[in-house]
């Protein structure tokens, strides 16, 4: 149980970051974040009468992170208008006293049961990798998403398996016929990247059941936040890895996210790749996704906009002023062209306000229009130019495409974010949500994603070169209240 103390000091520094939190012309609109201090990873995502939740990593009292996380809870009847809640768990167990780490949840005959990991660092000299740290794995059952009604740990951390460091943790549980399946992100004695899997006929009593992945499969040191789901009928895995080497137009952050086709040896528990592994995101912030299958049957995925990444590069200046990273937008997950395609989920149609169509043509390949707006979203649809084109936008954004490789581009707006580049052929359209200091862009019918924050001081207009021929459709997006 966490000391009264602890919660008059955690409520006293948020109101301090409240003070420059108001101040903050960069806090965004329509996006999820925290309401004071730090988040990450978004967690146990899923949808129970109706409502969403939505829970994440949250250090209420602190933007730069570096204490015990909690999670965060806001909730939604529509996805687009979100309610803040009360914290829903919070570091108090000596099981989870460094932090509630990462997990998901699963619903089922009305009760939401939550997986996560409890992070226990002991005290001594330790590397916290391959000594000195325990990672529990808690069930938390909520009649409601709110109150919890059972909290124990189902899988203490001495009975992982040999061979693996002290990192094995982000539970993520489903069901097939009556068996109820975990499977947990792992980095093994020799660093390796592997994904764990447990079994269990009444989601207490869990019996490991081997290496669901990565076998035979080398990819960076360790993977985090596992998640298996079936798209029409296809076998997807996604994780995070982390130590892939960068490469011209691909890997290029610190820390991936990404996914395989494959399919799954229910005899055996392994999965069978079938697909190369693809990130899902190109831009300089996005890490740690997870999905839920919403209430009409659609795989939803949120990430974190935003990315543990301590190169010095990478400096948010929404710390200063109480608050750092987001949420990506809501985004239905589908199959096309053997591919996992993401677009924005349609409910945020109901954040446009009056929609302005231009068809633009340019005598001398030059498009200028000011934007009236600081958060919206914009498709442009490319008829005819060079294949080499670009648009600037922003404060000193550029979004260019040489015929076979799509650049974002910061300045000094980027706070060191340079330059993200992803290789796609024919590119034809632009879709791009701006929210104040965030950018998020879906190419041709969502094929490929970039991310980024993005802090313009002022705004300049729009210039497209290259492009003769365009259709550009616009809204204004403005947050809807609960
Ligand atoms: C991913 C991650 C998870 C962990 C959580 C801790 O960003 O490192 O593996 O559970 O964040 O906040």
């Amino acid at each position: 149980m966490l000391k009264k103390k602890y919660w008059q000091v955690l409520s006293q520094k948020q109101d301090e970051l409240r003070q420059k939190i108001s101040q903050d012309p960069w806090r965004l609109t329509y996006h999820l974040m925290p309401e004071t201090g730090w988040m990450n990873d978004p967690n146990g995502l899923c949808q129970l009468n109706g409502t969403v939740h939505f829970y994440h990593q949250y250090v209420p009292q602190e933007a730069s992170g570096g204490e015990a996380p909690h999670w965060g809870h806001k909730t939604s009847t529509d996805f687009v208008s979100f309610k803040e809640e009360p914290i829903f768990l919070s570091p108090e167990h000596d099981y989870d006293r460094d932090g509630v780490y990462s997990g998901s949840a699963f619903v089922e005959n009305g009760q939401i049961h939550f997986f996560y990991t409890g992070n226990v660092k002991h005290p001594g000299d330790h590397e916290y990798i391959y000594s000195g740290r325990e990672q529990n794995t808690v069930h938390v059952v909520s009649n409601d998403g709110f109150s919890v009604i059972k909290q124990e740990v189902v899988i203490p951390h001495e009975a992982y398996p040999e061979g693996f460091t002290d990192h094995i943790r982000d539970p993520k549980v489903f069901k097939r016929g009556d068996t109820y399946y975990m499977i947990l992100g792992a980095r093994t004695v020799e660093n390796e990247g592997k994904i764990l899997i447990y079994e269990s006929a009444d989601l207490s009593q869990w019996c490991y059941r081997g290496i669901f992945f990565g076998e035979d499969y080398d990819l960076g040191y360790m993977w985090e936040c596992p998640d298996y789901f079936q798209i029409d009928g296809q076998d997807v895995l996604m994780f995070s890895p982390q130590g892939i080497p960068n490469k011209p137009n691909a890997f290029q952050n610190r820390f991936h996210s990404g996914y395989v086709f494959g399919s799954v040896n229910w005899e055996t528990l392994t999965f069978q790749e079938s697909s190369p592994f693809r990130e899902l995101d190109h831009g300089f912030d996005f890490y740690a996704p997870q999905t839920f299958s919403d209430e009409q049957r659609r795989r939803l995925l949120w990430g974190w906009m935003g990315l543990g990444d301590t190169l010095p590069e990478y400096s948010n200046p929404t710390v200063a002023r109480g608050w750092q990273h987001a949420a990506t937008l809501p985004r239905e997950l589908l199959i096309r062209h053997n591919k996992l395609v993401q677009l924005p989920i349609s409910e945020l149609q109901g954040l446009r306000g009056t929609h302005q169509h231009k068809q633009v043509q340019a005598s001398d390949g030059m498009i200028e229009w000011t934007v009236p707006d600081r958060c919206y979203e914009m498709i442009i649809e490319v008829e005819q130019g060079d294949p080499c084109w670009q648009i600037a936008l922003l404060e000193d954004t550029t979004l260019s495409y040489d015929g076979q490789v799509f650049t974002m581009s910061h300045g000094i707006s980027g706070f060191g974010r340079k330059h993200r580049r992803v290789q796609i052929d024919d590119l034809t359209q632009i879709r791009l949500f701006v929210d104040t200091s965030s950018i998020e862009l879906f190419l041709n019918e969502g094929i490929a994603c970039m991310t980024a924050r993005v802090y313009p001081r002022k705004p300049k207009d729009m210039i497209i070169t290259g492009i003769d021929q365009c259709q550009i459709t616009y809204w204004p997006l403005a947050k809807k209240d609960c």
